[in-house]
């Protein structure tokens, strides 16, 4: 393939205007729901202040490491996830797709939770969900039944989750720059702006220390737990959007003289500091919640649904200036989950482009359409909060730790690939790739997540999650992780395009490229 074709394909792929555009897009994937309400709690149960020990470990042993290798992929090969695994090696294409996958699956219930975020937001004025918070959510709006036994038709959610999903479709159809590129550059800054003002208000109720307290009293004996490591290192996974492909687009649309390995840098430490940020904001509510209550704090804190759903409304209603509380939080979740959740859907979408060389607005709408019904389905029954809580935990495990060990195994044991990876980030990248990344990713990383999936297996065996039934955790659980990775390496039998070169970022078009 010529050099001129192979730059057409590029410019109609689409890329981000700068570095710049490019990092704020980053952030505003990383930064999402698994920082603002799942950080603080996860944190909290895991030995508190002792968690930041195994966090950051994970952090500096696997996540900065992965998201280099990511963005190595991506910006070196110059495609979706499958289209860049292929280029990286053809039987390979199968791990790109398994991460489609995982992304379609997450977009699915990442949706849902933005539209209940965003009915919050409106329910903040008025403090809507009256003194009972958790009936209200329970009772009210979704309507839930027991577990997997009803399925019953529940409206109220259907609005505002049809409106998430036309938003979607519009700023996905708008293309790298003006969708994506833009939606970022105006919503992270916002959000900064919006959660600050939230943790300084939390911070200066009564009763913030003692939740602070809580939150930062080290547990040692926590890091003697396997399963304290294993939390780690999932966090670390899904909050840096890293292993389910994101990093991989994102970088295919960066300009080939970018410097990705400080870029990556600046995306993970930004990341981390947000999380911190949420941990203290939510932790000086929850204290300030556990003085008015006269209770212990760990009488208040709860997990995801329950903390930001029926925690925040109830500190809402006795804190002074509630009302602003609850909007700065609510609207929090939707801009951070905004941007998290169209980096999402660009995985499925960039892939589908590729492989079908379809139009933006083609694909968008095969990507959105179907995404977007299935998660109305879904999610307008009694049964979608524990649909949420099932696929969440499975696809996070099974999917996103699980495809991230095996990718580095074949990339590094069965393509051999890393020193041309390193080679190619070394070019522009100020921070230098050597031998300590290689050893991560090749043996510390696979090592350390591999004995978190196997203890996370055998937990999981031994007792079924949550006590759901049988065949809700067969089905959305396992049969969905399984059928992903399966799927995956069956859409991978298709065959490219004839215009579809495989060879972009192989040693010999690197070389031409040095002599153009
Ligand atoms: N990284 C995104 C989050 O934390 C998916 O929610």
């Amino acid at each position: 393939m010529s050099t001129d074709t192979a730059l057409s394909q590029e410019h109609h792929r689409g890329a981000f205007p700068s570095r710049n555009v490019f990092i704020l897009a980053a952030i505003g994937s990383a930064v999402g729901l698994g920082n603002i309400w799942r950080f603080p709690y996860v944190a909290y149960k895991n030995g508190g202040g002792a968690f930041i020990l195994p966090y950051l470990v994970a952090l500096l042993v696997a996540g900065i490491a992965f998201l280099w290798l990511d963005y190595s992929m991506g910006h070196k090969y110059r495609g979706s996830a499958p289209l860049s695994f292929a280029r990286a090696g053809r039987r390979a294409e199968g791990l790109g797709w398994w991460q489609v996958g995982i992304c379609f699956i997450i977009a699915i219930y990442y949706a849902a939770v933005l539209a209940w975020a965003g009915k919050y937001t409106i329910y903040s004025f008025t403090k809507a969900w009256g003194p009972e918070p958790g009936d209200f959510l329970f009772g009210t709006v979704l309507k839930a039944g027991d577990p997997g036994v009803t399925m019953d038709f529940v409206p109220g959610i259907v609005v505002a989750l049809a409106i998430v999903w036309v938003v979607i479709a519009v700023i996905m159809s708008m293309g790298v720059q003006k969708g994506i590129g833009a939606t970022s550059v105006i919503f992270i800054p916002l959000l900064i702006v919006v959660f600050l003002t939230l943790v300084v208000q939390a911070l200066l109720l009564p009763g913030a220390a003692e939740g602070l307290n809580a939150l930062f009293t080290p547990k040692w004996s926590a890091l003697a737990d396997a399963s304290v490591w294993a939390a780690a290192f999932g966090q670390i996974f899904f909050s840096l959007s890293i292993g389910f492909g994101i990093m991989i687009t994102y970088a295919s649309y960066v300009g080939k003289r970018t410097d990705m390995t400080s870029s990556g840098l600046v995306v993970g430490f930004a990341n981390s500091g947000f999380e911190l940020l949420a941990g203290i904001g939510v932790f000086a509510a929850l204290g300030f919640m556990a003085q008015a209550s006269g209770t212990p704090v760990d009488e208040v804190v709860s997990s995801g649904l329950g903390l930001a759903f029926v925690a925040f409304p109830a500190i809402i209603n006795e804190a002074p200036a509630g009302s602003l509380l609850g909007v700065l939080f609510f609207a929090s979740l939707v801009m951070a989950g905004l941007t998290s959740l169209i980096s999402v859907l660009e995985v499925v979408i960039s892939a589908v482009r590729d492989k079908f060389e379809m139009k933006r607005l083609t694909a968008t709408l095969s990507v959105v359409v179907p995404t977007g019904v299935i998660s109305l389905v879904l999610f307008s029954t009694t049964s979608g909060v524990f649909v949420l809580d099932i696929m969440d935990h499975f696809v996070n495990r099974f999917g996103i730790l699980l495809v991230a060990v095996i990718s580095m195994i074949v990339l590094s044991w069965g393509l051999s690939k890393l020193p041309t990876l390193a080679d190619h980030m070394n070019k522009t990248g100020a921070i230098k790739l050597g031998r300590v990344w290689r050893i991560m990713i090749s043996i510390v990383a696979p090592a350390a997540l591999s004995y978190v999936l196997v203890l996370e297996f055998i937990a999981v065996v031994k007792e079924p999650y949550e006590g759901y039934p049988g065949w809700m955790l067969g089905i959305l659980g396992w049969g969905m992780a399984a059928a992903i990775a399966i799927g995956g390496f069956v859409v991978a039998r298709v065959p490219w395009r004839p215009d579809t070169s495989l060879t972009i970022g192989s040693e010999d078009d690197e070389k031409e490229e040095v002599l153009s």
